[in-house]
């Protein structure tokens, strides 16, 4: 049987009936491989069925006048086990900032949720065969005064930006080598044995063969996870 795991990004995808349609299909899944990150909004609804939950973003304070945001305190509420920090998306256009960053994942170990932390390369530094050097970079920005437990219970989500949404993805090769890097860096730099995720365009189509890569311990996935039928086919996939 398959060990990998699928956590679904939803990002500001799917409407009320949507959710409802998607809570049909997959609703009674109830297992440590399948982690369903909705927007926010639909937590409430996803957290009356039997699926694992986590958040796509979080804040790092337990409560106060922070318009908009939702704390850890409040998601522990619905049974929330990870949350998404520091997604490519949030540092691009919400000026999300490495001093945040390494808060939101204090906050989130704090109140015994998994930060799910990412990291990725712009096409630019990847085709200038800067992959390594900005993970490393990435890293230690966040990683560097954070207590060596706190780390022990983060996971990595490798996502290369110009992977996100296009429909192309490194070779299994690189994916394979990236993420065998990235857990040798933490390894070297904090003395910690790290998973590592592999986000980016990952779709019923390339799950297969990219489930063969054995240092990958699983697949975030964006826009695939908001199609129930397609993800139901992707969790197969993994669990076999
Ligand atoms: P994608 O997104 O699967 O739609 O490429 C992945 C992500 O942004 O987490």
């Amino acid at each position: 049987m398959g060990n990998k795991r699928i956590f679904a990004n939803q990002k500001m995808y799917m409407t009320k009936k949507e959710v409802d349609e998607f809570i049909k299909i997959l609703g009674s899944i109830h297992s440590e491989q399948l982690v369903i990150c909705p927007t926010a909004i639909y937590v409430e609804k996803f957290s009356q069925s039997k699926l694992i939950l986590g958040m796509q973003n979080i804040f790092y304070e337990d409560s106060g006048a922070y318009t908009g945001e939702i704390s850890p305190l409040q998601a522990k509420d619905y049974h929330i086990q990870y949350a998404i920090v520091g997604h490519s998306e949030r540092r691009n256009i919400l000026n999300e900032s490495n001093d945040m960053l390494k808060k939101k994942i204090q906050a989130c170990i704090a109140h015994n949720i998994t930060p799910i932390f990412c990291i990725g390369e712009t096409k630019e530094q990847y085709e200038m065969h800067k992959t390594n050097e900005i993970l490393k970079r990435q890293i230690i920005d966040v990683f560097q005064g954070l207590k060596i437990h706190d780390i022990s219970k983060i996971m990595i989500a490798y996502e290369p930006i110009w992977a996100i949404g296009t429909g192309f993805i490194p070779t299994e090769k690189e994916i394979k080598d990236t993420t065998q890097y990235i857990k040798n860096i933490v390894w070297q730099l904090f003395d910690v044995s790290i998973s590592v995720l592999y986000g980016g365009s990952v779709n019923e189509k390339n799950v297969q063969s990219l489930n063969q890569i054995d240092v990958v311990d699983g697949f975030l996935v964006g826009g695939a996870s908001t199609k129930p039928k397609e993800l139901l086919k992707m969790y197969e996939v993994v669990v076999s």
